[in-house]
């Protein structure tokens, strides 16, 4: 930890991401499905979600497995190594272990230790969350180089007897380099909650006493959770614009948290930004929660798309009820 000058800004040196190798299309899973009397079908689900395929995680893999490859990935793009970091934070609501967090778990795993090291727990949003604290924290001088990861075994909390969830998530990481420059970097940030939501998403169940309590299963009500997404999303990216004194016209990409088409749609079409400036992977790997939004990232700069310089507008929403949102010039 060292102390920075007040005109310290933090900027994204690097991303990565990682979606273990078992991919299921609509049409593999509606088949493995129909088999305990579940139905389903690869038209419902690409015309009301636009997924197409998820990956699973093999049973022995953790969210620290995933996270530790996409940490590599994001590390050797940014060309820090992983010693250099003074900072990991995981953003995940499907941690290995009750504790210690994750975050320790993939400190372990890339092999150093001292730095601080903690998880994020804001479901959905987690990843805006984790960003919006390393900002701060490099910003006030607690960290040079931080490396913030979004990392979910969702496949591990899904009810494969409700299909009106199961077939909408799945698991991956992804994975930035936030370092201390000159020049920004993180342009604005805005984080929001509002606990009168905590029902319509989530995963009730607990452990205690030796046994898990309650129902450990993720529940949703779909329809509540769309209609508040879209408002908020785009009621946080105006706000965050206006801090930043920048303007919708400024965005060469929105990259919305990857859960369903329509919503991201609709928030781009109350933006006015045309579908070509979002960046949309959901189709490849449906919704990974915490892990979407650095997964589309990674996506969009390593097929040459977003390129450095361009202004990229990240929007997180999801259980809590959380959203928020980060303004950057990449
Ligand atoms: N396959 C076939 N039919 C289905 C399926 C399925 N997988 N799931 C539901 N249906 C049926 C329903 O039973 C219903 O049938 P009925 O009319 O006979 O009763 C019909 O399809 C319509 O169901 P709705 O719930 O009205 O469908 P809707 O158009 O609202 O789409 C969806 C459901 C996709 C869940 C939508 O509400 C949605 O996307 N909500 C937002 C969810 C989301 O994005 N969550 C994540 C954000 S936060 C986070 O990421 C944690």
């Amino acid at each position: 930890m060292s102390v920075i000058s007040s005109l310290t800004y933090s900027r994204i040196t690097g991303t990565g991401s990682y979606l273990p190798p078992k991919r299921v299309s609509n049409a593999e899973f509606a088949a493995e499905l129909a088999q305990q009397g579940i139905e389903t079908s690869d038209q419902w689900i690409v015309e009301r979600t636009g997924i197409r395929a998820r990956h699973f995680a093999a049973p022995e893999v953790g969210s620290s497995d995933l996270a530790v490859e996409a940490a590599r990935h994001a590390l050797e793009a940014a060309g820090v190594a992983a010693a250099q970091l003074d900072l990991i934070i995981v953003a995940t609501s499907t941690p290995d272990m009750v504790f210690p967090s994750t975050a320790c778990l993939v400190q372990q795993k890339l092999g150093v230790h001292g730095c601080a090291a903690f998880d994020v727990q804001a479901v959905c949003s987690g990843f805006v969350y984790g960003l919006t604290v390393a900002d701060s924290m490099i910003r006030s001088g607690a960290a040079r180089k931080a490396l913030v990861i979004g990392a979910e075994v969702f496949s591990r909390i899904l009810d494969f007897k409700d299909r009106t969830t199961c077939v909408l998530f799945g698991d991956g990481a992804g994975a930035v380099v936030l370092e201390a420059s000159d020049t920004p970097g993180v342009l604005a940030t805005e984080l929001h909650a509002d606990g009168r939501h905590v029902d319509i998403l989530c995963t009730p169940g607990t452990v205690a006493g030796g046994s898990v309590l309650g129902d450990p299963l993720l529940k949703m009500d779909g329809q509540a959770v769309f209609k508040l997404a879209v408002g908020v999303l785009e009621d946080v990216a105006r706000s965050v614009l206006a801090k930043a004194g920048r303007s919708e016209a400024d965005i060469d990409w929105l990259i919305p948290h990857q859960a369903n088409i329509r919503i991201m749609q609709m928030t781009a079409r109350k933006l006015k930004l045309d579908m070509d400036k979002v960046v949309v992977t959901v189709d490849q790997h449906g919704n990974t929660s915490a892990a979407s939004i650095p997964l589309a990232l990674d996506h969009a700069v390593r097929s040459g798309r977003l390129q450095r310089g361009d202004t990229v507008m990240l929007e997180g929403v999801g259980g809590g009820f959380t959203w928020g949102a980060v303004l950057l010039d990449f």
